[in-house]
């Protein structure tokens, strides 16, 4: 049996309640919610970690990717798959099913989650796009390379130090543009890494990508963003929202992206009365 305090008013529920909108709900309506399950009071940090994405499907991609250029060769970056991986632990703990699309990383597949590890864009993109039609919310936190080696060598490429290498590279298929153009009622959730101009870049990303929520995190600063434990981030929103987060460990920006992708669901979504009364 579960019971919610609004306000002080009680109600007592026995059918298991699926909460997450409810308390985004209430909690956007500035109410006081206390929550008792079979007597107790849960406490309310608790009780969100645990159920508020109860009934949730989360894709996440996280890490790098690897493009070839020869059978031992590639061309990447310095992800490291923390911040995605954080996003899929947030998401594990607040009780919902997680299925982790992730680059080569050091990092262990977190306990729980679907694991799909893939080495190249391309090959992200189809994971991502196999694993799409049961995911409610969609979060890219991968460093996908923008390009790859057009026509990788099938055999080492010998050295020869006498002259230069050239090498021709072709644009990867964007794969959160994709994924926002058939998002459905999916909440779609890209990263932005930027090193200059870092809000207007944000802001033109958000509107060209097509997502929900951008979380921008400007890379050029030390300590935190790539393969550090910490980040700083700003999280700009389609209806016109930004909310500029502190610097944080890795596993509570992955909560408060979380929270806030509840939140903006609630406050965009018509309230079951409203459609009745239509
Ligand atoms: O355009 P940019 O790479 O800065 O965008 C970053 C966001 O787009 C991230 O969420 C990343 O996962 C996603 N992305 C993608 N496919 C690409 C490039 C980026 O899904 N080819």
């Amino acid at each position: 049996m579960i019971a919610i305090s609004v306000n002080g008013e009680r109600r007592e529920f026995d059918a298991p309640l699926n909460c997450a909108d409810l308390i985004a709900r209430l909690a956007l309506a500035g109410k006081r919610v206390a929550i008792e399950r079979n007597g107790e009071i849960v406490p309310r940090s608790r009780f969100a970690d645990e159920a508020l994405l109860d009934g949730e499907h989360v894709l996440v991609t996280s890490g790098p990717t690897r493009e070839p250029i020869d059978p031992v060769r590639y061309v990447s970056n310095r992800s490291s798959g923390k911040m995605g991986h954080a996003v899929a632990i947030a998401a594990l703990r607040r009780g919902a099913r997680v299925t982790l699309v992730a680059g080569p990383t050091v990092l262990p597949p977190p306990p729980g989650a679907v694991y799909v590890p893939v080495q190249t864009a391309e090959e992200m993109r189809e994971a991502v796009l196999q694993h799409l039609d049961a995911a409610t919310i969609v979060i890219k936190a991968a460093a996908v390379a923008d390009y790859r080696v057009k026509r990788p060598s099938a055999t080492k490429i010998k050295s020869n130090k006498d002259e230069e290498l050239t090498l021709t590279f072709t644009p990867n298929p964007d794969i959160l543009k994709e994924v926002a153009a058939r998002k459905g009622t999916r909440f779609v959730v890209g990263f932005a890494a930027e090193t200059d101009e870092v809000r207007t870049r944000a802001a033109a990303k958000l509107r060209a990508k097509g997502v929900d929520l951008l979380v921008l995190n400007d890379v050029s600063q030390r300590g935190i963003g790539f393969d550090a434990d910490d980040n700083q981030v700003v999280l700009l929103d389609r209806w016109g929202g930004s909310i500029d987060l502190p610097t944080m460990k890795k596993i509570d920006v992955a909560g408060a992206i979380l929270d806030r992708v509840l939140e903006l669901r609630a406050a965009s979504r018509p309230s079951s009365r409203d459609r009745a009364s239509r």
